[in-house]
Protein backbone atom coordinates (compact mmCIF):
# COMPACT_ATOMS: atom_id res chain seq x y z
CA UNK A 1 0.00 0.00 0.00
CA UNK A 2 0.92 3.27 -0.90
CA UNK A 3 2.09 6.08 1.88
CA UNK A 4 0.15 8.59 -0.32
CA UNK A 5 -2.49 7.75 -2.54
CA UNK A 6 -4.89 10.30 -4.40
CA UNK A 7 -8.09 9.25 -5.99
CA UNK A 8 -9.92 11.01 -8.79
CA UNK A 9 -9.22 14.26 -6.56
CA UNK A 10 -11.33 16.90 -8.56
CA UNK A 11 -11.62 20.27 -6.84
CA UNK A 12 -12.90 23.42 -8.43
CA UNK A 13 -13.07 27.51 -7.73
CA UNK A 14 -16.30 27.96 -8.96
CA UNK A 15 -16.47 27.47 -12.75
CA UNK A 16 -12.73 26.76 -13.17
CA UNK A 17 -11.98 23.31 -12.50
CA UNK A 18 -8.71 23.24 -11.03
CA UNK A 19 -7.89 19.77 -10.54
CA UNK A 20 -9.97 16.99 -13.23
CA UNK A 21 -10.39 13.26 -11.55
CA UNK A 22 -6.57 13.73 -10.71
CA UNK A 23 -4.90 10.34 -9.18
CA UNK A 24 -1.37 9.36 -8.09
CA UNK A 25 0.33 7.66 -5.68
CA UNK A 26 3.69 7.75 -3.55
CA UNK A 27 5.24 4.90 -2.40
CA UNK A 28 7.35 4.98 1.20
CA UNK A 29 10.76 6.41 0.47
CA UNK A 30 10.42 7.61 -2.78
CA UNK A 31 10.44 10.67 -4.73
CA UNK A 32 7.33 11.34 -6.91
CA UNK A 33 7.39 14.50 -9.05
CA UNK A 34 4.57 16.90 -10.46
CA UNK A 35 5.51 19.13 -13.36
CA UNK A 36 3.23 21.38 -15.68
CA UNK A 37 2.87 24.56 -17.00
CA UNK A 38 1.64 27.82 -14.86
CA UNK A 39 -1.82 27.24 -13.60
CA UNK A 40 -1.76 23.13 -14.43
CA UNK A 41 -3.40 22.85 -10.81
CA UNK A 42 -0.12 21.98 -9.19
CA UNK A 43 -0.51 23.91 -5.95
CA UNK A 44 -4.02 23.22 -5.40
CA UNK A 45 -3.13 19.47 -5.52
CA UNK A 46 -0.78 19.99 -2.90
CA UNK A 47 -3.55 22.41 -0.76
CA UNK A 48 -5.69 19.64 -0.99
CA UNK A 49 -3.42 16.94 0.43
CA UNK A 50 -2.66 18.95 2.66
CA UNK A 51 -5.91 20.00 3.63
CA UNK A 52 -5.92 23.48 2.78
CA UNK A 53 -8.66 22.98 0.00
CA UNK A 54 -11.75 19.90 0.53
CA UNK A 55 -12.11 18.40 -3.09
CA UNK A 56 -15.18 18.05 -4.93
CA UNK A 57 -14.84 14.57 -5.29
CA UNK A 58 -12.45 12.35 -5.00
CA UNK A 59 -10.81 10.56 -1.72
CA UNK A 60 -7.39 11.06 -0.24
CA UNK A 61 -5.53 8.44 1.67
CA UNK A 62 -2.69 8.91 4.13
CA UNK A 63 -0.96 6.23 5.85
CA UNK A 64 -4.10 4.32 4.75
CA UNK A 65 -6.48 6.78 6.84
CA UNK A 66 -8.39 8.77 4.69
CA UNK A 67 -7.66 12.47 5.36
CA UNK A 68 -9.63 14.65 2.77
CA UNK A 69 -12.11 17.14 4.29
CA UNK A 70 -9.44 16.90 7.67
CA UNK A 71 -8.02 20.56 8.69
CA UNK A 72 -4.20 21.60 7.82
CA UNK A 73 -3.16 20.66 11.50
CA UNK A 74 -4.79 17.32 11.89
CA UNK A 75 -3.07 16.36 8.68
CA UNK A 76 0.55 17.48 9.26
CA UNK A 77 0.10 16.09 13.21
CA UNK A 78 -0.20 12.77 11.15
CA UNK A 79 3.02 13.21 9.34
CA UNK A 80 2.22 15.29 5.92
CA UNK A 81 3.92 18.14 5.96
CA UNK A 82 4.45 20.44 2.96
CA UNK A 83 6.83 23.62 1.98
CA UNK A 84 4.66 27.30 0.27
CA UNK A 85 5.63 28.20 -3.38
CA UNK A 86 6.01 31.95 -1.61
CA UNK A 87 8.16 31.08 1.56
CA UNK A 88 6.44 31.82 4.83
CA UNK A 89 8.50 32.94 7.36
CA UNK A 90 7.47 33.43 10.82
CA UNK A 91 7.90 37.09 11.04
CA UNK A 92 10.26 38.72 13.65
CA UNK A 93 11.47 35.03 14.46
CA UNK A 94 14.84 33.74 14.16
CA UNK A 95 15.47 30.03 12.10
CA UNK A 96 16.16 28.54 15.69
CA UNK A 97 12.64 30.17 16.81
CA UNK A 98 10.79 29.24 13.69
CA UNK A 99 11.79 25.62 13.58
CA UNK A 100 10.91 25.25 17.42
CA UNK A 101 7.68 26.31 17.07
CA UNK A 102 7.19 24.21 14.22
CA UNK A 103 8.28 21.10 16.18
CA UNK A 104 6.01 22.01 18.85
CA UNK A 105 3.51 20.49 16.36
CA UNK A 106 4.33 17.10 17.91
CA UNK A 107 6.80 17.37 21.11
CA UNK A 108 6.99 19.48 24.08
CA UNK A 109 8.97 22.60 24.72
CA UNK A 110 12.69 21.05 25.71
CA UNK A 111 11.95 18.11 23.19
CA UNK A 112 11.04 20.56 20.64
CA UNK A 113 14.11 22.99 21.26
CA UNK A 114 16.77 20.09 20.88
CA UNK A 115 14.89 18.40 17.78
CA UNK A 116 14.74 22.14 16.00
CA UNK A 117 18.15 22.16 16.73
CA UNK A 118 19.01 18.80 15.05
CA UNK A 119 16.86 20.29 11.84
CA UNK A 120 19.13 23.14 11.78
CA UNK A 121 21.95 21.32 11.28
CA UNK A 122 20.24 19.03 8.88
CA UNK A 123 19.15 21.92 6.48
CA UNK A 124 22.87 23.39 7.22
CA UNK A 125 21.37 26.94 9.12
CA UNK A 126 23.30 26.31 12.20
CA UNK A 127 25.48 29.04 11.76
CA UNK A 128 22.12 31.33 11.22
CA UNK A 129 19.99 30.23 14.60
CA UNK A 130 20.12 33.28 15.89
CA UNK A 131 19.83 35.78 12.79
CA UNK A 132 16.56 37.50 11.77
CA UNK A 133 14.50 35.46 9.88
CA UNK A 134 13.42 38.41 7.52
CA UNK A 135 17.49 38.72 6.88
CA UNK A 136 17.65 35.09 5.77
CA UNK A 137 18.77 35.04 1.64
CA UNK A 138 16.14 33.59 -0.52
CA UNK A 139 18.09 30.03 -0.89
CA UNK A 140 18.23 30.09 3.37
CA UNK A 141 14.52 30.98 3.84
CA UNK A 142 13.76 27.96 0.95
CA UNK A 143 15.97 25.59 3.77
CA UNK A 144 14.14 27.06 6.35
CA UNK A 145 11.14 25.91 4.64
CA UNK A 146 12.28 22.44 4.50
CA UNK A 147 12.99 22.79 7.79
CA UNK A 148 9.80 23.85 9.49
CA UNK A 149 8.45 20.74 7.30
CA UNK A 150 11.13 18.17 8.92
CA UNK A 151 10.93 19.59 12.23
CA UNK A 152 6.55 19.87 12.60
CA UNK A 153 7.33 15.42 12.66
CA UNK A 154 6.89 15.13 8.77
CA UNK A 155 7.77 11.76 7.41
CA UNK A 156 5.98 13.11 3.99
CA UNK A 157 7.03 16.23 2.70
CA UNK A 158 5.29 18.17 -0.17
CA UNK A 159 7.82 20.67 -2.22
CA UNK A 160 6.47 23.48 -3.96
CA UNK A 161 9.11 24.73 -5.89
CA UNK A 162 11.79 24.58 -3.25
CA UNK A 163 14.75 26.08 -6.51
CA UNK A 164 12.72 28.90 -7.33
CA UNK A 165 14.35 31.73 -7.35
CA UNK A 166 17.90 29.55 -6.62
CA UNK A 167 21.20 30.35 -8.18
CA UNK A 168 22.39 26.96 -9.98
CA UNK A 169 25.50 26.40 -7.24
CA UNK A 170 22.66 27.09 -4.30
CA UNK A 171 20.23 24.18 -5.96
CA UNK A 172 23.13 22.05 -5.66
CA UNK A 173 23.37 22.37 -2.29
CA UNK A 174 19.25 21.95 -2.10
CA UNK A 175 19.15 19.37 -4.29
CA UNK A 176 21.88 17.86 -1.75
CA UNK A 177 19.94 18.09 1.36
CA UNK A 178 17.36 16.72 -0.71
CA UNK A 179 19.11 13.09 -1.23
CA UNK A 180 20.34 13.29 2.40
CA UNK A 181 17.09 13.34 3.57
CA UNK A 182 15.58 10.70 1.36
CA UNK A 183 18.39 8.54 2.33
CA UNK A 184 17.48 9.32 6.12
CA UNK A 185 13.76 7.82 5.30
CA UNK A 186 12.06 11.04 4.31
CA UNK A 187 9.53 10.73 1.33
CA UNK A 188 8.68 13.09 -1.30
CA UNK A 189 6.30 14.79 -3.17
CA UNK A 190 7.64 17.46 -5.42
CA UNK A 191 6.67 20.28 -7.24
CA UNK A 192 9.13 21.74 -9.73
CA UNK A 193 10.09 24.41 -13.10
CA UNK A 194 13.42 23.23 -12.92
CA UNK A 195 13.98 20.31 -15.72
CA UNK A 196 17.28 19.26 -14.63
CA UNK A 197 16.37 19.10 -11.03
CA UNK A 198 13.33 16.64 -11.95
CA UNK A 199 14.72 14.49 -14.40
CA UNK A 200 18.09 13.81 -11.66
CA UNK A 201 15.91 13.95 -8.36
CA UNK A 202 12.36 12.00 -9.14
CA UNK A 203 11.79 8.19 -9.34
CA UNK A 204 8.82 9.12 -11.39
CA UNK A 205 6.54 12.03 -12.71
CA UNK A 206 3.25 12.93 -13.11
CA UNK A 207 2.49 15.98 -15.29
CA UNK A 208 -0.63 18.04 -14.86
CA UNK A 209 -2.05 20.21 -17.66
CA UNK A 210 -5.64 22.25 -17.11
CA UNK A 211 -6.07 20.30 -14.01
CA UNK A 212 -5.76 17.24 -16.06
CA UNK A 213 -2.97 13.90 -15.33
CA UNK A 214 -1.67 13.85 -19.04
CA UNK A 215 1.14 11.41 -18.29
CA UNK A 216 3.38 9.77 -15.83
CA UNK A 217 6.28 7.52 -15.88
CA UNK A 218 9.95 7.50 -15.20
CA UNK A 219 11.88 10.52 -16.02
CA UNK A 220 13.44 9.10 -19.15
CA UNK A 221 9.59 8.08 -20.59
CA UNK A 222 8.22 11.73 -19.40
CA UNK A 223 11.37 13.40 -21.68
CA UNK A 224 10.48 11.36 -24.72
CA UNK A 225 6.83 11.88 -24.43
CA UNK A 226 4.77 14.13 -27.18
CA UNK A 227 1.94 15.15 -25.27
CA UNK A 228 4.26 16.02 -22.39
CA UNK A 229 6.78 17.75 -24.97
CA UNK A 230 4.00 19.33 -26.58
CA UNK A 231 1.91 20.28 -23.30
CA UNK A 232 4.86 21.41 -21.55
CA UNK A 233 8.42 20.59 -22.24
CA UNK A 234 9.40 21.99 -25.16
CA UNK A 235 11.18 20.12 -28.10
CA UNK A 236 14.82 20.91 -25.98
N1 LIG B 1 -7.79 30.16 -4.28
C1 LIG B 1 -8.09 30.20 -5.58
N2 LIG B 1 -9.23 30.78 -6.03
C2 LIG B 1 -9.56 30.81 -7.34
N3 LIG B 1 -8.80 30.26 -8.31
C3 LIG B 1 -7.66 29.67 -7.94
C4 LIG B 1 -7.24 29.61 -6.58
N4 LIG B 1 -6.06 28.94 -6.51
C5 LIG B 1 -5.75 28.62 -7.78
N5 LIG B 1 -6.71 29.05 -8.65
C6 LIG B 1 -6.72 28.81 -10.10
O1 LIG B 1 -6.59 27.41 -10.29
C7 LIG B 1 -5.73 27.11 -11.40
C8 LIG B 1 -4.57 26.28 -10.89
O2 LIG B 1 -3.73 27.09 -10.08
P1 LIG B 1 -2.45 26.54 -9.33
O3 LIG B 1 -1.94 27.62 -8.46
O4 LIG B 1 -2.78 25.24 -8.70
O5 LIG B 1 -1.45 26.29 -10.55
P2 LIG B 1 0.07 25.84 -10.55
O6 LIG B 1 0.16 24.63 -11.41
O7 LIG B 1 0.58 25.73 -9.17
O8 LIG B 1 0.77 27.07 -11.31
P3 LIG B 1 2.22 27.74 -11.10
O9 LIG B 1 3.18 26.87 -11.89
O10 LIG B 1 2.08 29.08 -11.73
O11 LIG B 1 2.53 27.78 -9.64
C9 LIG B 1 -5.31 28.47 -11.98
O12 LIG B 1 -6.17 28.76 -13.05
C10 LIG B 1 -5.52 29.43 -10.81
O13 LIG B 1 -5.80 30.72 -11.27
MG1 LIG C 1 2.03 26.69 -8.07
Amino acid sequence: MALLKVESVTKNFGGLVALNEVSLEVEQGSLLGVIGPNGAGKTTLFSTISGFHKPLRGAIYFQEQRIDGLKPHKICKMGLARTFQIAQPFLGFTPLETLITAALNALSLDRATKRAEEVLDMVGLAEKAHEEGGSLTTADQKALEVGKAIATGGRLILLDEVMAGLTVPEAQVMMSLIERLRREGFTFLMVEHVMYVIMKLCDRIVVLNFGEKIAEGTPEEIAKNKTVIDAYIGEE
